[in-house]
């Protein structure tokens, strides 16, 4: 969010002013007071476009910031219900610039865009003027020293009497950027202020959740509001979870494996009323009756799950103790293990394992044989 933005870039030289984040529209005008009067007040959403949705007012008392406030909280954005607000003190704006890095995935590389013709209507003038938009592509191996500062800003067209203070604003969001392990970063509108002065009035940033073990405090930037009840249970559980929004629930060990059982089970799905996965889930190598439990405990929480299908493929961890992982869950699930469950075994020992859930012999599990076999099944009971 913005306000989280603007921490990161205060932290790291980025001309920025904080300004107060309240979740109480009263609360608003104690900020507005002690930024000076008059403010703008901001709805803090993962989300662009605020302003052009109304959630961005101008506020010139006390009174008005809390009516502000009171309006936007609450308020929906791009399906995300605003709980914050941001009051900052209203800036004089002369100019305003887009500028963002970013990574380039396709090209193996970093880039920066940016535009002097920056400010709420940048995807318009991305679209009527391209040329407007500069794409400067940034060497991962060299990244952005003073000299690569200096060409961006040329490039881009900034203005001369902005010239060094925008080089110098180029070099530390770069900072911000690789120190903070981020893949975006997004100021829109970096401001020319009445004095010529340079700051960025809103931000944007995109981190690497891959890098969060040397990050403790990215912990506080995850939006608990807005993650999904189920995701942030498996979170907990340490499963790596992601909640779709079919009626066959899949459990397989291995992410390639997991991403071709959703795959063929949407393909089975065409022939039983269109049934489709209800999510991504695997349970990696050491499938114990625990994981498995976990799995099973997060994935029949989902209300719209009709039927689930545990796709396996021994490697390292063996077929018999996938099984007993299996027959151990579903003990100790006890009566909340209520839906069908198809397990297809292959692979390491699946001779002993396919003999374990025979003689196990519970009333919800099917086993099938081959992968297209179980998808077929699981979606037909999904449909049942
Ligand atoms: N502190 C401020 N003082 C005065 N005007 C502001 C301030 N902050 C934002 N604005 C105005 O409101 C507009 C929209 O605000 P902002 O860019 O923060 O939100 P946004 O609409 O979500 O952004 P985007 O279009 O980049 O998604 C800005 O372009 C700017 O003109
Ligand atoms: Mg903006």
């Amino acid at each position: 969010m913005e306000y989280q933005a603007k921490e990161l870039f205060a932290k790291h030289g980025v001309p920025v002013t904080l300004g107060v984040v309240v979740d109480q529209p009263e609360d608003a005008a104690e900020a507005a007071e002690k930024l000076g009067g008059v403010v703008v007040v901001k709805a803090q959403v993962k989300a662009g476009g605020r302003g052009k949705a109304g959630g961005v007012k101008l506020a010139k008392s006390p009174e008005e910031a809390v009516e502000h406030a009171r309006a936007i909280l609450g308020m929906e954005i791009k399906g995300l219900t605003v709980h914050r607000v941001l009051v900052a003190p209203a800036a004089q704006i002369e100019d305003e610039y887009y500028f963002s890095f970013l990574l380039d995935r396709s090209n193996r590389s970093y880039l920066c865009i940016a535009s002097v013709e920056g400010g709420v209507e940048i995807e318009e003038v991305a679209r009527t003027n391209p040329d407007a938009v500069k794409k400067i592509p940034v060497d991962p191996g060299t990244g952005v020293d003073q000299q690569k500062a200096a060409e961006i800003v040329d490039g881009v067209g900034f203005p001369d009497a902005l010239r060094d203070q925008a080089i110098a604003f180029v070099q530390t969001l770069w900072e911000t950027f690789v120190e903070e392990d981020a893949t975006l970063t997004e100021v829109n509108p970096l401001a020319r202020l009445a004095g010529d002065r340079l700051e960025a009035l809103d931000g944007k940033m995109t981190l690497d959740a891959n890098a969060d073990f040397r990050h403790e405090d990215h912990a506080k930037y995850v939006d608990i509001d807005a993650t999904d009840p189920l995701e942030a249970k498996a979170r907990e559980k340490g499963l790596n979870y992601v909640k779709l929004d079919g009626q066959v629930g899949i459990i397989g060990n291995g992410a390639g494996l997991v991403m071709s059982t959703l795959d063929v089970v949407a393909y089975a799905g065409e022939k039983h009323g269109g049934v489709k996965p209800a999510n991504f889930l695997d349970i990696g190598g050491g499938a114990n009756a625990q994981v498995m439990a976990d799995g099973l405990d997060v994935i029949l929480g989902d209300s719209q799950v009709k039927a689930v299908l545990v796709n396996v493929f021994g490697g390292i961890t063996a077929c018999d103790e996938v099984a007993n992982g299996i027959v151990g869950a579903l003990d100790i699930l006890g009566d909340e293990a209520t839906k069908p469950l198809v397990v297809r075994l292959d692979g390491n020992n699946v001779d002993e394992g396919r003999r374990i859930l025979s003689e196990a012999n519970h009333p919800l599990v099917t086993m099938v044989e081959t992968m297209d076999g179980a998808a077929d099944k699981v979606a037909e009971l999904a449909n049942a």
